[in-house]
């Protein structure tokens, strides 16, 4: 009998740096005490596994050659992606236990990838699990989505957010002070598979056809954007870099009134500019934002819909999950 072993791997909430990804930009998440554990044994050439938030039962054999989509049950797309992705011919034998909901923008798909890159035994840096775990993602589901998720949950660290540079991948942690509390709240299910999320990758290539990488350029080089939506597109992501770098200053020395200011910018500019809020998550955000002791608050992930996060005073809000800067991807026992 070979022995039980586990991994996990953390959700993450993005602070501030949305839709900057697919362009080489800035982003600001956290790796959250919210995850997915796998418990498993190694088996030779299959993997078998059950999960606690899905049903059905998935089997695939070593080294996986097909088209993820057609796997069944649907949830092991991202499994046998990652398989794939990694050439693994060790399997395992295992179950999942997860306690961040799929379709909130808290990345539990990526969460997942992780963990089974982890437990299939990839040993390479943090930086090539998450890019393996990218290139699974865009293999399951097709969506060209950034680097963001895969790389803040595989590199968390404790106690600490991530300015994460998508251009030269470096990740730079910054300590998330005691004095605050970030609370995200889930609001509705919501799936990138289907959404607009290609499109907007694609209105941010037309403008970066006119002016060169929007991680580059600025407030006045948009202006010269003749295709209006891109244009749009083109200034949320400028603006939104600019935001990242204030929020990683005004979070170091304690700015906590600017920081929610921040969030609550760079909700609108997601809200106007690049069009991924929704009716119902504006409203969450404005209500949220009204209470007393809330900094800032702001939709966070993909959008059309999932959750939103605030950052406030502790104990203020006591409706959603205070969640805590957690470690990144890793083996557990
Ligand atoms: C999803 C994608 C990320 C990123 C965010 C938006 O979570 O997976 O790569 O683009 O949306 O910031």
């Amino acid at each position: 009998m070979s022995e039980t072993l586990r991994v996990h791997a953390p959700g993450r909430v993005n602070l501030i740096g949305e839709h900057t990804d697919h362009t080489g930009g800035l982003v600001f998440p956290m790796a959250i005490d919210r995850g997915t554990t796998l418990t498993y044994t190694t088996a030779d050439d299959v993997i078998e596994l059950t999960s606690d938030g899905a049903p059905g039962a998935l089997s695939i054999s070593l080294p996986f050659e097909g088209n993820p989509d057609t796997v069944e049950p649907h949830w092991g797309a991202y499994i046998a992606a990652m398989a794939a992705e990694i050439g693994a011919t060790q399997g395992m034998r295992g179950h999942v236990v997860s306690d961040i909901p799929s379709g909130a923008g808290l990345s539990s798909s990526a969460a997942l990838e992780c963990a089974i890159g982890l437990a299939l035994g990839f040993d390479g840096t943090s930086l090539e699990l998450s890019q393996a775990a990218q290139r699974a993602e865009h293999r399951a589901t097709g969506v060209p989505t950034g680097i963001m998720d895969q790389l803040s949950i595989a590199s968390g660290v404790a106690g600490h957010a991530t300015l994460i540079d998508c251009h030269s991948l470096d990740v730079t942690p910054y300590a998330v002070p005691d004095d605050i509390d970030v609370v995200v709240k889930f609001i509705v299910h919501r799936t990138l598979e289907g959404s607009e999320y290609g499109d907007r990758v694609a209105e941010c290539q037309r403008a970066e056809d006119e002016i060169g990488p929007l991680r580059l350029a600025s407030v006045d080089d948009v202006e010269r954007i003749t295709d209006d939506i891109a244009q749009r597109r083109a200034r949320h992501v400028v603006t939104e870099n600019q935001r990242v770098r204030d929020f990683a200053a005004a979070l170091s020395r304690g700015g906590y009134d600017e920081v929610g200011r921040i969030m609550t910018e760079g909700h609108a500019s997601l809200r106007d500019d690049f069009d991924v809020s929704t009716p119902q998550m504006d409203a969450a955000v404005e209500s949220i934002n009204a209470q007393s002791g809330v900094f800032g608050t702001r939709m966070t992930g993909g959008g059309f819909g999932g959750c939103i996060v605030a950052i406030c005073e502790p104990g203020a809000l006591t409706d959603g999950w205070v969640v805590a800067p957690s470690a990144g991807a890793r083996h557990i026992n």
